[in-house]
């Protein structure tokens, strides 16, 4: 019996882009179809590079950009179609359910969203949290813990 409880949340201390694409590897064995995943961070911490560092290890073959003045963008030909936002613009929740997106929230897809924080009030609590520190030039703390309840394998 290789599963526990809970799951203690993750922390990768990487020095170099192969290293946030290898936790990137780790959260996209460990995601299910119709994950959400919080994704937090400063501004130039890391979240649009990890989304794109976890569409490869999807499978994706999709060129990820910022979807800052889109809001969406949305990655097929992967495992699962991936859907990558960005809150960063908006100022509630309400805001967000307003522009009908959280309805990207429905069905299978894997959902990624920047600056998820200001939207916080409209999310479900059964998320990933992926959480990026910029701790150098090439050098970043990136902690991921499982959405409550999960059950998870060890890291
Ligand atoms: N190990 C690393 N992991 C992630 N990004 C890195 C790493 N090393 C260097 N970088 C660089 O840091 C920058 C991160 O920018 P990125 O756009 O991903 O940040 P962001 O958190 O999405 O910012 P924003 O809040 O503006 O959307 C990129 O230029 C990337 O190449
Ligand atoms: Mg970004």
């Amino acid at each position: 019996m290789d599963l526990v409880d809970v799951v203690d949340a993750v922390d990768f201390s990487v020095d170099s882009l192969e290293g946030t694409n290898k936790a990137a590897r780790w959260l996209a064995e460990h995601l299910e179809p119709g994950a959400l995943v919080f994704l937090s961070g400063d501004l130039g911490a890391g979240k649009t590079t990890f989304t794109r560092a976890l569409a490869a290890a999807l499978g994706s073959p999709a060129l990820v950009s910022s979807p800052t003045f889109t809001l969406v963008h949305e990655y097929d030909g992967g495992r699962v179609p991936i859907i990558h936002m960005d809150a960063y613009r908006l100022a509630s929740g309400a805001e967000w359910e307003a522009a009908g997106l959280a309805e990207y929230l429905e069905g299978h897809n894997v959902v990624l969203i920047e600056w998820a924080e200001l939207i916080a009030d409209a999310l479900p609590e059964q998320c990933w949290r992926v959480t990026l520190t910029d701790t150098g030039p090439e050098s970043r703390r990136i902690h991921i813990s499982p959405p409550p309840g999960k059950r998870e394998v060890d890291p």
